[in-house]
């Protein structure tokens, strides 16, 4: 790390970007990896997609499989992607911005291939997921490469998180969310390019996009997705919590979804 290398933390996470996350439902935080941690996490996640891609959910998917490679829970399959995953900043941050205790509910490793030329559509996170009793949920994107818009960032929809009782969104269906929702269609959207080592925080019910990756490299890109520490199971399918032989309306306390303040500092 050069000396003069600007390191976002908990502790000089400014005020402004509290308030800005929570007036919009999204926020950009430059600089929570160090240059030396980009280099580390980037290497190890070149290697795990070698290592995992016949994993990828979206295998086999067609237009899905196009539009990403998708690894779930890395951080169970890789120790230097669990240091990221656990990364004491990112949560310690997360909890700044979500202003509660929170626990991991998933990683997740989202590549765009060079020229995928599919964008990621808009939808909301949290309607896919298997809670209720969540008072927030919020996901941590992490650039391992440098994103510009041409190779897949993220675009966010402000204001949009207060609609908490949509469906399921397609994310290969460029209206399917703007149909549900025809007045988001008025409203701006906020494009954020990111350099490696840089993130962004979105709430689980901002609407959200990803442009398509135009160039010549993969976009390389580490979730991490935190939940309110006393969330409930809804029994919703997921992928995550069907094998686990969970109780509708537990607390999903479980060694898969560590506490933040626990596992990371
Ligand atoms: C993407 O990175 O392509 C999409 C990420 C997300 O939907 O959260
Ligand atoms: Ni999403």
């Amino acid at each position: 790390m050069g000396i003069l290398e600007p390191i976002t933390s908990a502790e000089n996470l400014p005020e402004g970007t509290i308030r800005s996350y929570r007036e919009h439902g999204f926020v950009h935080v430059p600089g929570v990896l160090s240059s030396e941690e980009v280099v580390e996490f980037r290497a190890a996640a070149r290697d795990a997609l070698q290592r995992l891609q016949d994993r990828s959910l979206t295998k086999g998917r067609g237009r899905v499989e196009q539009i990403f490679t998708q690894i779930v829970n890395v951080w169970r399959e890789d120790e230097t992607l669990r240091r990221l995953t656990l990364h004491p900043t990112i949560g310690a941050v997360a909890e700044r911005l979500a202003g509660i205790p929170l626990r991991i509910w998933h990683d997740h490793m989202l590549v765009k291939l060079p020229h995928n030329n599919a964008a990621t559509e808009y939808h909301q996170d949290r309607p896919f997921w298997p809670f209720r009793d969540d008072r927030h949920t919020l996901s941590a994107w992490v650039a391992l490469v440098d994103v510009p818009v041409e190779r897949g960032c993220m675009t966010f929809i402000p204001g949009s998180f207060t609609r908490t009782d949509l469906r399921p969104q397609n994310l290969a269906d460029d209206h399917d969310l703007l149909n549900l929702c025809p007045d988001l269609i008025w409203e701006p959207r906020v494009t954020i390019p990111l350099k490696a080592g840089d993130c962004t925080f979105h709430h689980g019910f901002c609407a959200h996009m990803a442009t398509p990756n135009f160039t010549d490299d993969p976009r390389l890109a580490h979730i991490v997705i935190f939940m309110d520490a006393e969330t409930r199971y809804s029994a919703q399918r997921h992928i995550v919590t069907d094998p686990l032989g969970l109780a509708e309306g537990q607390v999903l306390d479980h060694e898969l979804f560590p506490l933040v303040g626990k596992e990371h500092r």
